[in-house]
């Protein structure tokens, strides 16, 4: 059993709430800003989770292969794409052994997935594997450096959570590997997790952008 197997029929309540919708449309534009168009088609997104992003991509007419090793997630993700009327393969496979041919994709995308990623070279190894030469690798993870990893890193928040299992990240951890074929990285998120509802705004997250560390991190390379 996957450890987010458990996590899987309440993982999308929390787009519902305001601040969730508000962290997920930071991130989401984060991604997409960096995420150039491209000539190809095909894309894996890794660690897809409930498909959020999976059905993202294909909206935005990519062919998109979506892999997880949580059953659970994946029935969602497959139970939303097929609502949707979107043609999206799933597949349980493990991020560190992708079942697929040398150079099969034309980029690959991975949200909130990084953050429970141990090996994060090898993983890298694996999707560079993948992906064609000149194909996009877009990765967004929760930046340990920042208020909103102090949170996720504290006792108390990983107790009843599968943030136990995590193993965050900064963007030296990132930007260290694969170095020459980085083309972009950000941060976002500058809002504090404890922020009142009532203050959560565009314009906060720009003011506290000039003196905070963003709580999640984008890096994009091309192969
Ligand atoms: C926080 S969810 C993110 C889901 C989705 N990308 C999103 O943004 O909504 C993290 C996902 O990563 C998956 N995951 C964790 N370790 C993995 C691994 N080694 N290989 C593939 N997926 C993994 C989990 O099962 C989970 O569904």
């Amino acid at each position: 059993m996957a450890f987010f197997d458990s996590e899987a029929k309440t993982y999308d309540s929390w787009y519902d709430t305001k601040l969730g919708e508000f962290v997920d449309e930071i991130e989401r534009k984060c991604a997409f800003n960096l995420f150039l168009p491209f000539e190809g088609k095909r894309i894996l997104d890794i660690g897809c989770g409930t498909g959020n992003y999976s059905i993202r991509l294909a909206k935005l007419g990519y062919e998109v292969v979506g892999i997880d090793i949580s059953d659970e997630m994946l029935d969602i993700a497959k139970e939303k794409a097929k609502g949707k009327k979107l043609d999206i393969e799933f597949y349980n496979m493990d991020i560190y052994d992708l079942k697929f041919d040398d150079n099969e994709f034309d980029g690959a995308f991975s949200m909130a997935a990084f953050e429970f990623v141990e090996d994060t070279e090898k993983a890298l190894d694996e999707i560079f594997r993948v992906i064609k030469s000149e194909g996009q690798v877009l990765i967004g993870t929760i930046n340990k450096d920042s208020n909103w990893g102090e949170l996720y890193l504290s006792e108390d928040f990983q107790k009843n959570s599968v943030f136990k299992y995590a193993h965050f990240k900064t963007m030296g951890d990132f930007t260290r590997i694969y170095q020459n074929k980085i083309v972009n990285k950000r941060e976002c998120l500058f809002i504090p997790p404890s922020i009142n509802v009532e203050d959560i705004s565009i314009e906060k997250e720009k003011a506290l952008s000039h003196n905070e560390r963003g709580g999640f991190i984008c890096v994009l390379w091309k192969k």
